[in-house]
């Protein structure tokens, strides 16, 4: 009996993975332009982290997470989010010490016991960006910002970014109360999960997907009714910041998270096209979360976003991220000695900075061109017998289409001065 991967996980396999790489490569390169330095915590964590820094009340903690006990009797969880992980390894490695605001990313595999569908899986993975210690409006406004960019590069642009305030502690006590009166008479017409939210944490009924709680909360006071001066003005301000870097936002006070950390501002970017799975991104503002963990007093903003989702959109958007570049070399021998020769030639190659792949199986000349073409080279060096006795290889340009003749000893010098410094890789 064979042996399958588990429910709601992914092989990323050859052919599929260079997508992975293209968007690797540029949310390394986007991070830089922006000096935002990388991050790495632990796949596992111990299960309180999660159960206080994501809350208790949270779907998250509450029914998906990857919880066992290690052979030391500790509880242990895969973690199904990066934001706690980043907060306590702020704190454990005292990068509270160092210039503020700390800005830091990641990028890696998250877990969540979900029932899974198009777009959501159990094993999926994240780009996300924290910063800690900024409070300004302005911080939020970059992370946004930095989001808005990162879409524009990779070529998406059918998307809505939708922002909120959540109010503070302070501000959202008014609101709870005021959403348990406006709907306690309404309460038995909630969904299971929304009657225990009506006292457990009754904002999030707000952004049920349950149909009929949405019609119940169409006119549901929303924390935008009740912010505290301080939370309206950050808000206010935020939005200027915003129009002024020409964001194309809209304000949706519906939009809570659902995560328990989140404070001002709250923020979600949503897809066209790819589904019910639609919210390629969402984040916000966190800034009791440090202190929660056992840390100082410290502010913090952040979002992820799921890599299979965007890569969904890509596709739907058929800009396929694929280059269609043609890169590198294929070196193509044909008998015995012409192998060893190209061998050796490859060995040049590499060492001179190109990309270089060869015929490993002995093929034919014919199989070998179909090869180099799925290799995507720009071109094919031929060497068989007779080019081995002239001391010449055969170049054909896969993108012209052509061959010429050039002395192996003019062959380094040939293709560095033909290929780009782009076409130079594979
Ligand atoms: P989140 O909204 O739970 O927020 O997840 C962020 C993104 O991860 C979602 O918008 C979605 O694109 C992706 N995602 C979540 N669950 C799945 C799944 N099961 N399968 C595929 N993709 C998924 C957070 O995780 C917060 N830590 C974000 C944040 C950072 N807030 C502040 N800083």
């Amino acid at each position: 009996m064979s042996i399958n991967r588990p429910k709601g996980t992914q092989d990323i396999v050859p052919g599929n993975v260079e997508r992975w790489h293209y968007l690797e490569d540029e949310i390394r390169k986007i991070c830089s332009d922006y000096g935002y330095q990388e991050i790495r915590t632990p796949i596992f964590e111990a299960t309180e982290l999660f159960q206080r820094g994501v809350g208790e009340t949270t779907d998250i903690v509450n029914k998906e997470m990857y919880t066992f006990e290690d052979k030391g009797k500790r509880s242990i969880t895969l973690r199904p989010e990066g934001t706690a992980s980043v907060c306590r390894a702020y704190v454990e490695n005292k990068l509270y010490a160092q210039p503020q605001p700390m800005k830091l990313y990641y990028l890696g595999p998250m877990f969540r016991y979900e029932n899974t569908q198009a777009g959501r899986f159990r094993q999926f993975h994240q780009f996300g960006v924290e910063v800690l210690g900024g409070d300004a409006p302005l911080v939020d406004a970059e992370v946004i910002h930095l989001i808005w960019e990162f879409y524009r590069r990779i070529g998406i642009n059918n998307i809505k970014v939708h922002i909120n305030s959540v109010g503070c502690s302070e501000c959202r006590g008014e609101h709870r109360e005021r959403l348990q009166e406006f709907l306690r008479d309404k309460k038995s017409d909630l969904c299971s999960d929304c009657q225990v939210r009506f006292e457990k944490n009754p904002m999030r009924i707000l952004d049920c997907k349950n149909t009929s709680c949405q019609e119940i909360v169409a006119n549901a006071p929303t924390t935008l009714d009740t912010l505290c001066e301080d939370c309206a003005q950050h808000f206010t301000k935020l939005q200027q910041l915003l129009s002024l870097a020409e964001i194309d936002y809209h304000i949706n006070p519906k939009m809570v998270r659902g995560l328990d950390y989140y404070q001002k501002t709250a923020f979600e970017v949503i897809a066209e096209g790819i589904g019910a799975q639609s919210a390629i991104c969402g984040g916000g503002r966190y800034d009791g979360l440090v202190e929660e963990i056992g840390g100082p007093t410290t502010p913090g903003i952040g979002f992820a976003m799921g890599i299979e989702r965007i890569l969904a959109v890509l596709e739907n958007q058929q800009k396929d991220s694929e280059e269609e570049t043609k890169r590198g070399v294929v070196v193509a021998a044909l008998g015995d000695l012409a192998q060893q020769e190209g061998f050796k030639l490859a060995s040049e190659l590499r060492k001179a900075g190109i990309s270089t792949v060869m015929d490993l199986m002995g093929r034919g000349l014919k199989s070998q061109m179909k090869f180099a073409d799925r290799q995507g080279a720009r071109y094919v060096l031929i060497i068989g017998e007779e080019e081995l006795t002239k001391n010449i290889i055969i170049v054909r340009d896969m993108s012209l289409g052509d061959q010429t003749e050039i002395t192996r000893d003019k062959i380094i010098n040939f293709l560095s001065d033909k290929l780009t410094n782009s076409e130079l890789l594979l």
